[in-house]
């Protein structure tokens, strides 16, 4: 393991203003994104939305990385330019999502654990020849009004998280760790804090454990956030200091950048919440994006499956990105939005 070389990558991912791109949505969720508007997901469609996304001009300035999806990794450009090579040579590094999905934990009803570590150091070996400099495992923790999730259930995907990220050191990638605890139910800011912060003291256990080098890797949290369905809804600044102080209790300084999740808020609400976290007090780590839906939405919506809409679907994302840039300078005003 070169560990210089993984710090360079890391901290290239986030350099000033910048952030990543996630599309490396899987076969069944981009179908769900392109159903919505009513787009059929065929290999070439997925393919021509992904180029439109890598070819927008000027996203570089604020995206240093974007982590792909198995197929996508393989796929090319219209001109024949493989879409790791077309990235990397616009200064963008290319990623890989390795994990295969949440699946049941058996005996524990209502949790998840992620799948895909047998096998992993050989596809991790490919995918570092096929341009891959990092790479994703997402685990997912769901909060009900009872007692999930439970301890076990934290501590089961945790092991995996670690498991992966020594696994992608080993082999010269960049683990993204992301424990993401879910904003669907009614629960309230305070209790996802509470399960935020075990889960994060948890996974930075078993990552020391597994002898993960914490200035190789970077963090993608969820934010600190009540319920989609609570009725009291914190406030930006509230959600901003109620998830500081959440990774400044359990993500040790090493670690160069947290690269938050939009887990299903609103673009401009991920944007703005991103934006008074870095106008708060400096931290240790650098405060960044890893936006899927609140970076794309917007880029779907333009889109429309049209290739006369393909210049507004960049011009979209190029505005979600430069607007996530100023945020992570703390420089964005919610007043931008309307300018667009
Ligand atoms: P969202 O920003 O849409 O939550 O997606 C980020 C991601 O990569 C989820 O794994």
């Amino acid at each position: 393991m070169n560990i210089d070389e993984l710090k360079s990558v890391a901290n290239a991912i986030v350099a000033e203003q910048k952030g990543v791109l996630a599309a490396d949505e899987s076969n069944p969720t981009i179908q769900k994104r392109f159903a919505s508007i009513q787009v059929e997901s065929t290999e070439e469609n997925r393919r021509r939305y992904r180029e439109i996304l890598f070819t927008a001009y000027g996203i570089e300035a604020t995206v240093g990385g974007v982590i792909l999806y198995d197929e996508t990794l393989r796929q090319c450009s219209h001109e024949g330019v493989p879409f790791p090579q077309l990235l990397a040579e616009r200064g963008i590094i290319p990623g890989i999502k390795v994990d295969q999905g949440a699946k049941a934990l058996a005996l524990y009803p209502g949790e998840k654990v992620t799948e895909g570590l047998d096998g992993l150091r050989a596809r991790l070996a490919e995918y570092r020849q096929l341009g891959a400099q990092f790479a994703k495992w997402r685990a997912v923790i769901e909060i009900d009004e009872h007692d999930i999730p439970s301890p076990f259930g934290i501590r089961a995907n945790a092991h995996a998280l670690a498991r992966y990220a020594a696994l992608c050191q080993e082999a010269g990638l960049v683990p993204i760790v992301e424990p993401e605890v879910l904003m669907d139910g009614a629960h309230s800011i305070e209790r996802c804090e509470a399960v935020t912060e075990q889960v994060l003291q948890t996974v930075f256990a078993e990552l020391d454990a597994h002898r993960v080098v914490f200035e190789g890797m970077l963090l993608k949290p969820n934010m600190v956030i009540a319920g989609k369905l609570c009725p009291v809804q914190a406030s930006v600044l509230e959600v901003a200091a109620a998830t500081l102080r959440c990774l400044r209790r359990t993500v040790p300084a090493a670690v160069p950048g947290i690269v938050f999740l939009s887990g299903g808020q609103s673009a401009a609400d991920a944007t703005d919440h991103l934006n008074a976290m870095n106008a708060m007090e400096p931290q240790p780590w650098q405060v960044s994006f890893s936006y899927g839906r609140a970076l794309q939405a917007p880029v779907l919506e333009a889109w429309l499956g049209q290739e006369d809409n393909v210049v507004a679907a960049q011009r979209a994302l190029l505005n979600r990105c430069h607007l996530n840039g100023l945020a992570r300078a703390g420089k964005y005003a919610r007043s931008m939005e309307n300018a667009a």
